[in-house]
């Protein structure tokens, strides 16, 4: 039976005694499933999986996600196989992308602080990523706790952001960052949908702050002064005493509720490959009623 101990003073377990290269008994994806809804990120060591071994861990917990859509490079230049993200920085080839490349300059959006798809109308539930090969220096990935976030704003916020719904898109993190240059198929493709600002957790009920850098606008506000308090909420939301940086090593296998959290990671040397493979959980409801096309 495995355990898990509390590893920050806000959220996140380490588990232990949990060997993921074989199936689970439903006792222990029980008490991941509750660790998930307690903690919001669980850290494994030590995980020398393969992706097929991923892919059935994920599938524990719901369907994986693999619609297409989460970035701009095309299905003849994966790496990987159906159903596994490829949040490296390797080509086909398994080479570092050069400094140049439109791919690499899109995934580093992958650095402001998100939550995986809340640019889809059903946004995930969980991710999982397991670490093949780490970078030398920098690449840490930081977790920051949405329900503590909402936990500490004052009642006059809590109540301008009850209601209130949110667009989100790719467009709108990438052109934060200087990243505007998009084909008509990659702008049609990234069609801004509705996130409710407050999300409630199925199972706890607990209440949490639904931020991402791609959120761009809320609806009945004029664009700057959303952006200013999206802004100011994040700010808000990444506070140090709520954020957990984890240090990846070797055959880390980190999972996630983007439900209850945001992530981001940091820089590191990408001369070197680092290699980070990625399932995804999928969502089981829409936060928001979605606009009718016109
Ligand atoms: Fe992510």
């Amino acid at each position: 039976m495995l355990s898990i101990r509390q590893i920050h003073p806000v959220f996140v377990g380490e588990v232990l005694g949990a060997d993921l290269t074989g199936p689970l008994s439903p006792a222990d994806v029980a008490a991941i499933e509750a660790g998930m809804d307690r903690y919001a990120v669980l850290v494994f060591r030590d995980q020398d999986i393969t992706d097929d071994q991923q892919m059935a861990f994920t599938l524990n917990f719901g369907a994986i996600e693999s619609a297409p859509g989460g970035n701009i490079t095309k299905p003849h230049e994966y790496r990987l196989k159906k159903g596994m993200i490829d949040v490296s920085n390797l080509d086909k080839d398994g080479k570092p992308l050069e400094r140049n490349d439109r791919r690499r300059m899109f995934n580093l959006g992958n650095r402001l602080w998100h939550s995986d798809s809340s640019f889809r109308a059903k946004p995930a539930k969980y991710s999982i990523l397991s670490a093949r090969t780490v970078a030398s220096q920098g690449g840490n990935t930081e977790f920051a706790d949405m329900r503590a976030a909402y936990d500490m704003l004052d009642d006059a916020t809590r109540a301008t952001i009850e209601e209130l719904v949110c667009e989100h898109s790719l467009i709108y993190s990438r052109g934060s960052m200087g990243f505007t240059e998009l084909t008509e198929d990659e702008k049609a493709m990234m069609k801004p949908v509705r996130q409710r600002l407050v999300r409630t957790h199925p199972v706890t009920g607990r209440k949490s702050l639904y931020l991402s850098s791609h959120a761009g606008t809320i609806i009945g506000w004029p664009i700057p002064e959303a952006r200013d308090f999206l802004r100011d909420l994040t700010e808000h939301a990444t506070q140090r005493e709520l954020v957990y940086i984890h240090r990846w090593r070797l055959h880390d296998l980190v999972m996630w509720d983007n439900r209850q959290t945001m992530h981001r990671v940091r820089r590191f040397d990408e001369s070197q490959p680092r290699d980070m493979r990625r399932t995804t959980v999928a969502g089981e409801a829409m936060t928001a009623e979605q606009a009718v096309a016109a």
